[in-house]
Order: C-alpha cells, then structure tokens, then sequence
C-alpha cells in the first residue's frame, strides 16, 4: 500500500497557491518574509511571546514568520471585509498554525484605541506609504496603549532619511503612490521618531533588502 501524499505546503509557492485557489496574493510577500522574520527572531523576547500585527493584507507574513517562530502567537487584523476574508482563506489553509495565528480581528490603524489585551509587540508591514499620515499616528498611539513598557513596536517598510530617499527605487516608487493618492508617499523616518516621542524610545534601525527598513520603537 503506498503513503498518502502528505498535503502540500500552501506557503511554499504561495503565487501557484493563489492562483489555484482563487485567493488574493501579495508578491512582495514571498520575497522579504525570510528577512523579516530573521529581524524578528532577534528582537521578540526569547519566550513565548505575542504580535498584534496591524494591516495584514493578505496574511502571509502572519502565517509565514509564526511558523518560522515558533514562540510566537501572532493576530493578523485588517480594517475591511475584504481584507479579513482573504486572511481567513490563507490562515483555512494552515489549520497547523491555527493555535498560533488567530483568527483576523478588525483594526483600523487611523481609529485608536483598539480594545484588547496587551501584547509583546505590535507590527506593521507597508502600510504607513500607503495609507494617509493619521494612519501612521493611529498606529503609534494605538501601539502605545496595548504594549506595556518594554513592549516593541516595529514598523517595516521604505523610508526616507534625512530627507532623502535611500534608494533610487524608492523616489520612482513615492512618485507612483503620490499619483494615485496624494495622502500617499513614503515617510521621513525622523517624522516618525518625533511622532513615536515620548511614549516610545527608537532604537537601531534595521536595513533590510530592497532598499527597506525596519523601524523598532521600545514603549516607555
Ligand atoms: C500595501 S498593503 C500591505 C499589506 C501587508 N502588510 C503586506 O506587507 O503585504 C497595505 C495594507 O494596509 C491596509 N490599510 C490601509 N489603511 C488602513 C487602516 N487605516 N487600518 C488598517 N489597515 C489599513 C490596507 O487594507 C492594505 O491591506
């Protein structure tokens, strides 16, 4: 008698996935999961530990760095309907990370407070270019309130510093979102440094492939 395939893993090729499965599908994803989840396997505390992830598209990084960590519980939020049901498609085809990563909760970033416990750290991943300033706001003071002192929020994306931008790739990009939403645009990393003060503390930056950041603010 021969063995059952095992079933094959969703995350692997996640666009095939997508495509086969008519779910929403986040190229980016696929892309810098392994570094992110690399930045955060240093910087989360070394014991089990929990994300409130803000605006997560898809949920693929949800899945992808909580499986790649295992002491980490981890809930993805999305401000719509759309957003929540494609992170619960991803999230029914994972039913081993199903006591990790929570079912999707609504969260808008720009309308805090967010009822709910306190967590370890709160992430963000490509939202404050894409969405307008108070977004941005909202999810520092709503990160404010449900980190207790020592609690990290971390914030990844492209940047610019110093009033620059840190990469050629980065101008041609703000140019597009500008164009679509003049709301849009990448941030100055110092903006956010003074908007994070004095509830929270920045620490070293992360370089990350692509000409990204990872931005950590230690609460108060
Ligand atoms: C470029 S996508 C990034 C998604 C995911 N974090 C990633 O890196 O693939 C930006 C996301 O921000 C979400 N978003 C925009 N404004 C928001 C808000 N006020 N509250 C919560 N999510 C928001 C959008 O729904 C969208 O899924």
């Amino acid at each position: 008698m021969t063995a059952p395939h095992p079933p094959a893993d969703p995350l692997a090729a996640p666009a095939a996935t997508a495509d086969r499965l008519g779910l929403r599908h986040a190229p980016a994803t696929a892309r810098n999961r392994a570094s992110i989840a690399e930045a955060l396997a240093h910087l989360l505390p070394d014991r089990p530990c929990s994300v409130l992830e803000v605006a997560s598209g898809t949920g693929e990084h949800a899945l992808w760095i909580a499986r790649a960590l295992p002491r980490v519980t981890w809930t993805p939020t999305e401000a719509g309907d759309e957003g929540l049901a494609a992170i619960a498609g991803w999230r029914d085809l994972c039913p081993d990370l199903h006591g990790r990563v929570r079912p999707p909760e609504r969260l808008d970033a720009a309308r805090p407070p967010w009822p709910g416990p306190q967590v370890d750290a709160v992430f963000a991943a490509n939202l404050t270019h894409i969405s307008p300033w108070q977004a941005t706001l909202g999810l520092i003071a709503g990160a404010a309130q449900r980190l207790a002192p020592g609690g990290l929020l971390l914030i990844y994306g492209p940047f610019n510093e110093n009033g620059r931008f840190t990469g050629p790739g980065n101008a041609a990009f703000d140019a597009d979102l500008r164009a679509r939403d003049p709301a849009w645009g990448l941030r100055d990393r110092e903006a956010l440094d003074a908007a994070a003060a004095p509830a929270f503390t920045p620490e070293a930056v992360r370089l990350m492939p692509a000409d990204n950041r990872l931005l950590v603010y230690r609460r108060v």
